[in-house]
């Protein structure tokens, strides 16, 4: 008897990243890849192959493996498209950084996100969206949500944890789509070279003035101080909390909303009993998993699943695929409040889980919740098929939300 799996991996690998046919559905070409859990092989876009994780606790095992390795300066470390290759040549700070020195810049960080901190954040967190939806409501309808609404709310709100001036908001967030979305090789590099160039600046204007109680001043203050961080190591620690504090929880609040509005049974439930929102925002990150393909290299050979991966081998997770696991989440398709959703992978596993984790719920609790609670009668102003969303070798999202009320 042959088993799908057997009978999946003798087909040609199927090709990874490929664009959504629905924003909040993995491809339908991975259908493949669901089929042959827990591990497959997929073709990146020079060729190259690469393994594929797909089941659940496959991937919980290997993320926390540390024989794989996320430093991507490594020789053969897998890149999902050409911006992500142009980026090989240095590591970010965090994600590209293994045990031990990940630890000790973790711990330079943690305290700073920790669920304490997210929730003394709150209050400003509700100011920030109140007054984004204030601005709306004097303005339209209608409103091209994406931009009044999903960006600034978390750019705003990372602006003010880490005491970077809003003000600026214009080109770090312009500099930011560059570094993340274009396909252009040079465009990426020089996006990188003007964020390095204004964060290098803001770290020295902060070190000359008197401390702030923002992360970066702290960090400024106390561990470029002491030498513990020298000023490369901190150019490094601010962009990466720059660009992933306002990129990702962007997307999951354009692309939240819009799966919200494509459902509107779970959404009335969700209006008709506000205590849901926590478990929705959950269920949410799972079934959207906005960060689709974790990127690592082996290390050394490892037994997994009745296969070997090789010491030089790439290895891919997909958080879609692995998040519809139907041994972890049955009806995995179906968007469920009532199901557990917390052990997802859609923040990642292991030592890089997501750092701003419970800063990114916190926001996606209010912004939400405040978004349907304040505009009651919020409605995509143009069909759903003709809402533009981002393509697959990017973090999931929407381009351009237009909504009425
Ligand atoms: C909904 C929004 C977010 C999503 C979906 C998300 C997703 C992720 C994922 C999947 C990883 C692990 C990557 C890997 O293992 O390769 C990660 C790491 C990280 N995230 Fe987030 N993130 C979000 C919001 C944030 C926010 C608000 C911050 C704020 C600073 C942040 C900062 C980071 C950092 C610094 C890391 C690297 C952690 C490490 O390597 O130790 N993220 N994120």
């Amino acid at each position: 008897m042959t088993d799908v799996t057997d009978s999946t991996q003798l087909l040609a690998p199927v090709a990874f990243p490929q664009d959504r046919t629905c924003p909040y559905h993995p491809p339908t070409a991975y259908d493949p890849l669901r089929a042959a859990r827990p591990l497959t092989r997929v073709t990146l876009y020079d060729g190259r192959t690469a393994w594929l994780v797909s089941g659940h606790d496959t991937a919980r095992a290997l993320l926390a493996d540390p024989r794989l390795s996320t430093d991507r300066t490594r020789a053969g470390y897998p890149a999902t498209s050409p911006r992500f290759k142009a980026l090989l040549d240095r590591r970010a700070a965090l994600l590209n950084v293994d045990d031990p020195e990940h630890h000790a810049q973790r711990r330079m960080l943690v305290s700073s996100f920790t669920l304490k901190r997210a929730t003394a954040m709150r209050p400003a967190i509700q100011r920030i969206v109140d007054e984004r939806i204030d601005a709306m409501l004097a303005q339209g309808p209608p409103a091209e949500l994406v931009s009044a609404f999903a960006l600034p709310v978390p750019s705003t709100v990372i602006c003010e944890l880490l005491g970077v001036p809003y003000a600026d908001h214009e080109f770090f967030e312009e500099q930011s789509r560059r570094l993340l979305r274009s396909r252009d090789v040079a465009e990426v590099r020089d996006a990188r070279d003007r964020l390095d160039t204004y964060l290098g600046a803001l770290i020295d204007r902060k070190l000359d003035g008197p401390p702030g109680d923002g992360v970066l001043d702290v960090l400024v203050h106390e561990r470029l101080g002491d030498g513990t961080v020298d000023r490369e190591g901190a150019i490094a620690f601010a962009t990466i909390l720059l660009v992933a504090g306002h990129e990702t929880t962007a997307n999951m609040i354009s692309l939240g909303t819009y799966t919200l509005l494509q459902h509107p049974e779970r959404l009335a439930e969700l209006r008709a009993d506000p205590s849901l929102v926590p478990t929705a925002v959950e269920e949410l990150m799972r079934l959207l998993s906005i960060a689709d393909g974790l990127l690592r290299l082996a290390t050394e050979d490892i037994e997994v699943a009745g296969t070997t991966i090789r010491a030089g081998d790439g290895v891919v997770f997909s958080t879609s695929v692995i998040n519809r696991d139907e041994s972890a989440y049955p009806d995995p398709d179906t968007l469920d409040w009532h199901r557990p959703a917390r052990h997802h992978v859609a923040f990642g596993f292991g030592i890089h889980q997501c750092l701003g984790q419970n800063l990114a719920r916190a926001e996606l609790e209010i912004a939400l919740r405040t978004l349907f609670e304040r505009l009651p009668g919020l409605a995509l102003a143009i069909p759903a098929e003709e809402v533009r969303f981002k393509p697959g070798d990017t973090i999931q999202g929407m381009l351009e939300l237009p909504v009425t009320w």
